[in-house]
């Protein structure tokens, strides 16, 4: 099954995220960056499967993941599979409320998959006000890496 896999990401987790799930998926991928100019030339319709995901920063996804589920809200309608997922640092409610705030309903209520594929801090790549709020809200004093490989290894699983 043809995939398109199409991601955005602020300082390089979902990126990581979606070349994991891409390594577990079956058949050819296509990786896109929603944040660079030539996405907007994809054709979903080339596709059977695709995949949309993105990070959480304070409380919101990407500009560029909405404007892409949103104008193409009829074309991902179509599409034979679809999956959804994001990287983000709460957990279970909060993280799901997140999930269910970052994708329009009728995309989630389509999609096959799912997922939450956890989180870094990296401390190094955030600006002096972003580290300075990471430190003060989530109390984190160094970077650090939890992406869920389980999960991601689930919902290729749920995809195959
Ligand atoms: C400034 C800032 C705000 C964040 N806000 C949230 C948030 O509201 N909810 C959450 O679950 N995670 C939050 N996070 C955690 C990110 O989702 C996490 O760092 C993720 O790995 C970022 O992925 P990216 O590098 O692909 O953008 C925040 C991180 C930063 C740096």
């Amino acid at each position: 099954m043809k995939t398109l896999l199409a991601y955005a990401s602020k300082h390089g987790t979902t990126r990581k995220a979606a070349e994991k799930l891409a390594g577990e998926l079956k058949g050819e991928v296509k990786i896109i960056n929603l944040q660079e100019r030539a996405s907007r030339n994809v054709r979903i319709e080339d596709y059977e499967r695709v995949i949309v995901g993105g990070s959480i920063h304070i409380g919101k996804i990407q500009k560029s993941v909405r404007e892409f589920c949103q104008g193409n809200l009829d074309k991902l309608l179509q599409v034979k599979q679809l999956g959804l997922f994001i990287c983000c640092a709460e957990e279970e409610e909060k993280a799901r409320e997140q999930l269910k705030n970052a994708f329009p309903a009728e995309l989630l209520e389509k999609a096959a998959a799912r997922g939450f594929f956890g989180h870094e801090f990296n401390l190094d790549k955030m600006s002096f006000i972003s580290r300075a709020m990471i430190k003060k809200v989530a109390g984190v004093e160094k970077s650090e890496s939890k992406i869920k490989d389980d999960n991601i290894k689930k919902f290729a699983e749920e995809l195959a």
